[in-house]
């Protein structure tokens, strides 16, 4: 959707042809989200994950590429978690509520809360579903020696939590949505008993509407480049990273428009959540001026 309001747009320029419109190639896939007319969203552990750790600002030619169009790509064969012996949607369960009690006595729930009933329900944002991007598998190994169940499951925690939070508040409670590649039978199991539907890429992206909120924990951004890509090829990639990183911080920079924000504080266990900011649309926010730096 075009941004005709940005006051001091630069003659748009064409989609670079090779990245097909910023297609971003991260080791595990993370494509992008290029909405940024959602009524809120979790997102981010490390700002400056958003430029690839560059400096970037609105001077950048590539800053104002305008990729509002939703663009999704999948780069990687999804592949379902591998099912430990043993496991059971039990077992799940009980997994489940130990994160769950975690979650709920932590001091991120606390403020998120009082977030919600002093600052965004003021808001009366309506919310008609909550979608979740990344969650890992809260049942599953994802990977030769990798065991990112506990982290998986605290997110999910805070993810229904925040489902029940609106649906306390509002008058429909919101449907929920999550894709992951790596979701393996029983954490659609787990998710259909928490009355959280599991959908498959790139069906999420399409859900996003003005009403959604979205959470993506510990969603972020790497590329990977090869110790030994040849010296042109390497030019060519990194300049590649630089212009997509230049990119993303220029629609980040328009999603805050309008927005308020809040930075929760760390959930301690497993690092499952840290630096995460909460947004939300809101009446009252000034808009960000122009020429300011991400
Ligand atoms: C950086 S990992 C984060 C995993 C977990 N939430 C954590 O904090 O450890 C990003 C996750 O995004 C998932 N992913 C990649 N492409 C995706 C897509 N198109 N839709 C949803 N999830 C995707 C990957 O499978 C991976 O589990």
């Amino acid at each position: 959707m075009p941004h005709t309001s940005h006051k001091k747009r630069r003659q748009r320029q064409e989609p670079l042809p090779r990245n097909k419109r910023g297609e971003i190639e991260s080791e595990d896939g993370w494509t992008r989200i290029a909405r940024s007319d959602k009524a809120f969203s979790i997102n981010r552990r490390h700002p400056e994950a958003d430029t690839g750790g560059m400096i970037s600002s609105p001077n950048d030619p590539d800053y104002d590429q305008d990729l509002d169009e939703g663009y999704t790509q999948m780069t990687f064969t999804p592949t379902p978690a591998e099912t430990p012996a043993g496991a059971s949607l039990e077992k799940a369960l009980s997994h489940y509520q130990k994160s769950d009690s975690a979650w709920k006595q932590s001091n991120t729930w606390a403020e998120l809360k009082q977030t919600f009933d002093t600052r965004i329900s003021t808001e009366h944002l309506n919310i008609t579903n909550c979608i979740c991007f990344g969650l890992s598998s809260p049942t599953g190994l994802t990977g030769a020696g990798f065991d990112r169940r506990d982290i998986s499951m605290y997110q999910l925690a805070a993810f229904k939590s925040i489902i029940d939070l609106l649906s306390s508040q509002q008058a429909q409670p919101p449907a929920a949505f999550a894709q992951e590649p790596q979701f393996n039978t029983l954490d659609h199991q787990l998710l259909a008993h928490l009355d959280i539907q599991a959908v498959h890429h790139p069906a999420a992206f399409h859900l996003i509407t003005a009403q959604s909120f979205t959470f993506c924990p510990g969603a972020e951004h790497r590329e990977w480049v090869p110790n030994d890509l040849p010296g042109a090829e390497r030019a060519e990639l990194m300049e590649r990273i630089r212009r997509d990183a230049v990119r993303g911080a220029g629609i980040f920079h328009r999603f805050k428009k309008g927005k308020q924000s809040f930075r929760l504080p760390d959930f301690g266990h497993e690092y499952a959540l840290y630096n995460v900011y909460l947004f939300w649309r809101s009446s009252s926010a000034e808009g960000e001026e122009e020429g300011e730096e991400v």
